[in-house]
């Protein structure tokens, strides 16, 4: 059986599902007959399919569904137009509600020790994964940390690192400002995390850290995550100095004491800002070239 079928009562042969493949892995060998796999060498459509749903997604009619199979390795589920999500009209945004949306979006250094529901982080969470991933990989998982000893646990790791680093590389040290970060934390500040309630970490298979594509993905998972946490009243900010940490210097990575195989690659922290912000600040006009 092919890894997807066709309904050929609902099919028009509009061919909309052909447009939509990343790798056109289905064709129509006639007008008028309807959409089958391609033949492709080296490795068949069924194994270079990479599920991402836009046939089954486009297709004005509903008539394709992606079958059960397994698929290196991982067992895929059934995927036809009554096992995705409809798209409400209704909701439905304006150009100038999503540019409030990002244009208003501010990282927040100042948090209410108050935590999130597990329920919303959640919620928000089954949103950010709908974010763009190369390959259509979806390769992270998501680390909660909300035990506050845990979150100061690594903020200390970051200023190990910072200290060692400001020995070794003071001038970078002073680049990036870590000896401000230092400073503050000796006050009794957390200048790492912001005092925020909750570390989020992705984390992912080892060997994902070799290509750029994956740490892209991570970044995107992340960018969602903070935009999808604005209407629950909820403020982020960007673990930039942990990832730093993660990537230059190994005691980091152990200490946040993942599964072996496993590497964190990204963090932010969230949580119920202090303050609101009441205007968007200014920022650079585009560099914009056209050709
Ligand atoms: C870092 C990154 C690189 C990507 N590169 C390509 C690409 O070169 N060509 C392409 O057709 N799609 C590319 N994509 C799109 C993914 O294949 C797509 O996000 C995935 O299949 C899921 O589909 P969706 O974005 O419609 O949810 C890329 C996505 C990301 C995040
Ligand atoms: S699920 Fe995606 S990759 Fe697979 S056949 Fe459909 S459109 Fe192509
Ligand atoms: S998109 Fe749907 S209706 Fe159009 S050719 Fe593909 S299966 Fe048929």
């Amino acid at each position: 059986m092919m890894f997807f079928t066709v309904d050929r009562d609902k099919c028009n042969l509009c061919g909309d599902c052909l447009d939509e493949c990343a790798f056109r892995l289905l064709e129509m060998k006639t007008k008028d007959s309807l959409p089958t796999a391609r033949d492709v060498e080296f490795r068949s459509a069924e194994e270079r399919c990479i599920d991402c749903g836009h046939c089954v997604a486009v297709c004005p009619t509903g008539a394709l569904t992606l079958q059960a199979r397994t698929h290196a390795g991982r067992e895929v589920a059934k995927q036809g137009p009554e096992d995705c999500l409809p798209i409400l009209p209704e909701l439905i945004v304006s150009p100038e509600q999503v540019a409030q949306l990002l244009m208003a979006r501010r990282t927040f250094r100042a948090y209410h020790d108050k935590p999130v529901p597990r329920e919303t982080l959640e919620k928000i969470i089954r949103v950010a994964r709908y974010a763009p991933s190369s390959h259509n990989t979806q390769a992270e998982n998501w680390l909660v940390i909300s035990d506050k000893m845990e979150i100061r646990r690594l903020g200390q790791t970051v200023i190990d690192w910072m200290r060692s680093m400001s020995q070794e590389a003071p001038e970078f040290c002073r680049a990036i400002d870590a000896d401000v970060i230092v400073d503050l934390w000796e006050k009794g500040e957390d200048s790492v995390f912001r005092g925020a309630p909750h570390l989020i970490i992705l984390h992912g298979d080892s060997y994902l850290g070799y290509l750029n594509a994956s740490r892209d993905n991570f970044a995107v998972r992340l960018a969602y995550f903070e935009l999808a946490a604005v209407p629950y009243g909820l403020g982020t900010v960007w673990g930039g100095f942990l990832v730093a940490a993660l990537q230059l210097w190994p005691p980091a990575q152990k200490a946040i004491g993942l599964p072996e195989g496993q590497e964190a690659f990204d963090a932010m922290s969230i949580g119920y800002p202090k303050n609101q912000y009441r205007r968007i600040p200014m920022r650079n006009e585009p560099s914009l070239t056209w050709r």
